[in-house]
């Protein structure tokens, strides 16, 4: 059977951690080349080394900067004489507490990356593959072209407790779904991913206390490892390009809310 992913180019960003990296490691595996993104440059280069620099390209910066996002674009094209055909807007940082209790300190930053940064993102792509689809010949039916979203469970189901993290994320969950109507009759997949609780940096970045966790983790637990979504986002964009699976909401079994 033909797995689509072989030989497509894809950009990540938020790849030097957490579901970003075994994104990056899945796809690799399964002959994807990647241009891969992070602030963390060492980090990115021990992953590039790992997969093969041969088929790894680095991009480090803040994905909501405009910069950064305009050499996602033109690496691959420089690295892989291609444009990219799969984009996935995952970078982003959760926040402990909610309205009343986050540190308002940080709600500049977590909206500048979850929301401006993957909007921007997800702009560019549009453009990018749509350009594509007009120009290199090469038809929606003939090559699947993909942007894939992270949103979050808090994103589609309201959390009090974390409300202000959840509120970017619903941002980013109506603005996948709008541009999905808005491109997907054009042909381009845009899917919206929303896992509930999987346990990488974003807890310690986030700000969670690790006795609010560990309990968390022996109500629901086994919670989700970056591995497991990974599999899933690698199903969806391997799906003949006339096939598309748009929504995944993926929780441990347990989890009962959000
Ligand atoms: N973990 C969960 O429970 C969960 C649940 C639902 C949704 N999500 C979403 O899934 C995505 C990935 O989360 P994760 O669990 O993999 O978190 P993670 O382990 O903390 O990884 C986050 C990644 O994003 C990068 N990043 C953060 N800010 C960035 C910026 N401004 N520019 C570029 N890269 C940046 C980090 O690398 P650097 O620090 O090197 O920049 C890291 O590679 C996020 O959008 C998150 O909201 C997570």
């Amino acid at each position: 059977m033909q797995d689509w992913l072989e030989g497509r180019v894809a950009v990540i960003t938020g790849a030097s951690a957490g579901i970003g990296e075994a994104i990056a490691r899945d796809f690799a595996r399964r002959g994807g080349r990647l241009v891969i993104n992070a602030r963390r440059e060492n980090r990115l280069n021990e992953i590039a080394q790992d997969l093969g620099p041969d088929r790894v390209a680095v991009v480090a910066g803040d994905a909501g900067d405009d910069g950064t996002i305009e050499r996602l674009f033109s690496t691959a094209r420089e690295r892989f004489d291609e444009e990219p055909d799969l984009i996935v807007v995952n970078a982003g940082r959760g926040l402990n507490g909610s309205v009343t209790t986050s540190d308002t300190a940080e709600w500049e930053e977590m909206i500048r990356v979850n929301l401006l940064g993957a909007a921007k993102l997800m702009r560019a792509a549009a453009h990018h593959l749509l350009a594509d689809i007009e120009n290199s010949g090469v038809s929606w039916q003939q090559e699947a072209r993909d942007i894939v979203v992270l949103g979050s469970t808090v994103g589609r189901h309201v959390s009090p407790f974390s409300s202000m993290y959840g509120s970017t994320k619903f941002a980013v969950n109506s603005l996948a779904e709008a541009l999905r109507r808005e491109i997907g009759p054009k042909g381009v997949r845009v899917s919206l991913i929303e896992p509930g609780f999987v346990r990488s940096e974003f807890q310690g970045v986030a700000g969670y206390a690790e006795d609010w966790f560990a309990e968390v983790v022996d109500r629901i637990g086994p919670v989700l490892t970056p591995e497991d979504c990974a599999e899933i986002i690698s199903f969806i964009v391997s799906r003949p390009p006339a096939v598309h699976l748009s929504d995944a909401l993926i929780r441990p079994t347990r989890q009962d809310y959000p």
